[in-house]
């Protein structure tokens, strides 16, 4: 008998228009163009009209994977939202999606697994539709990074932009659907990556605003080293466990926080360049945003076909770390 696997139906992406260049923020810190290309990859990033909220963002690429999947807000079961951006600290950025879609048989809640939320949140999702309690449960990842970033801090406010993307899980029979997956927590590096104000720990006060404590702060380079070292153990236990090499991947779709840590795990696994997606020149860091955000940009290039082995990988705040392997379902793309 064939074991029933959660498989990816629908990808639905959303980045807001207005774009910041590199250029634009030379005018606001002390940064230079060159300095965030050859650092981070980055170029520009899409960033939210001051005051538009995660779940904005989040209804919008939500309402892009059910038309493509052809289907209303109202078949939906399950909503898991991946932020750390939420609208507000309660409710869940999940009701208010589930609201504003309209998907009244759906419950939900909120993620919170940073950069790795995502991935956390499809592994989830696919345990829901694997025990077949569930048919239709949406995924979203989505950060308005901007809401939490330091435009006095060069180190940081150059790295994040604002964006949002969707899957939809729903069962499938055959070899297609996640196969596998491989998460980890190291919390002794919390304090490597945070926001420190505004929790229960440092609630917010008028001390907590004057010592910019509501902002996102980084110790950049220990991030970096860590980072580095876990996307290649993760995606490579990962693929050992299922008795896979880099060779058999067809596509890596990895978190885009650093083109360094992308390709120091592609020359890692000899993947070449046509197996990597790379998007962060266009997006910066979305945190929770960016592997679907990745999903979108493999499909506007034709770079997914059905029973593909995708690898999905991350590393965030936490630290949280997590790879997913994916026999592709293939999805309509229009
Ligand atoms: O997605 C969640 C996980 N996050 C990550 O994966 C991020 C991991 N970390 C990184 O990607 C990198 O550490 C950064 C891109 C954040 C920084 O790059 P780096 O090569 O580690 O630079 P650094 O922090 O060692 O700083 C080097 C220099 C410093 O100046 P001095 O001390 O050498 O004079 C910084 O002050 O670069 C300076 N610097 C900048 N200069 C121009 C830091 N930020 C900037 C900036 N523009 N925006």
């Amino acid at each position: 008998m064939n074991q029933r696997r959660a498989c990816i139906t629908a990808v639905g992406t959303h980045v807001p228009e207005k774009v910041l260049t590199n250029a634009d923020l030379e005018k606001i810190v002390d940064t230079s163009d060159e300095w965030i290309r050859t650092r981070t990859g980055i170029e520009r990033r899409h960033v939210v009209e001051p005051g538009t909220p995660t779940s904005e963002i989040a209804v919008a690429a939500a309402r892009e994977a059910l038309r493509r999947r052809g289907i209303g807000a109202g078949d939906l079961d399950l909503i898991i939202v991946a932020t750390v951006t939420p609208d507000m600290i309660f409710p869940a950025t999940a009701c208010l999606v589930q609201d504003k879609l309209g998907a009244t048989r759906a419950w939900g809640f909120d993620l919170s697994a940073a950069c790795s939320g995502f991935l956390y949140a499809l592994t989830t999702g696919a345990q829901f539709v694997q025990s077949g309690t569930h048919r239709r449960v949406l995924v979203i990842g989505a950060d308005v990074m901007t809401a939490i970033l330091d435009y006095e801090d060069r180190s940081t406010c150059v790295l994040f932009g604002d964006g949002a993307g969707a899957v939809l899980l729903e069962p499938g029979e055959g070899e297609n659907g996640i196969l596998d997956f491989s998460h980890e927590v190291d919390g002794s590096g919390a304090c490597y990556l945070n926001m420190p104000g505004g929790g229960s720990l440092h609630p917010a006060t008028r001390e907590t605003v004057d010592a910019r404590m509501h902002y996102i702060k980084q110790q950049g380079q220990h991030v970096f080293k860590y980072a580095v070292r876990k996307f290649a153990e993760s995606a490579e236990k990962l693929l050992l466990r299922n008795d896979f090499t880099g060779t058999d991947v067809d596509l890596f779709v990895a978190h885009q926080a650093n083109i360094r840590i992308i390709e120091a795990a592609q020359h890692r696994m000899g993947l070449p360049d046509v197996k990597v997606v790379k998007n962060i020149h266009e997006y910066g860091n979305t945190t929770a945003g960016t592997i679907p955000l990745a999903l979108g940009t493999a499909l506007d290039e034709n770079r997914l076909s059905r029973g593909d082995l995708v690898l999905l990988t991350a590393v965030g705040a936490g630290f949280t770390v997590g790879s997913v392997l994916v026999r592709w379902s293939g999805v309509s793309w229009d």
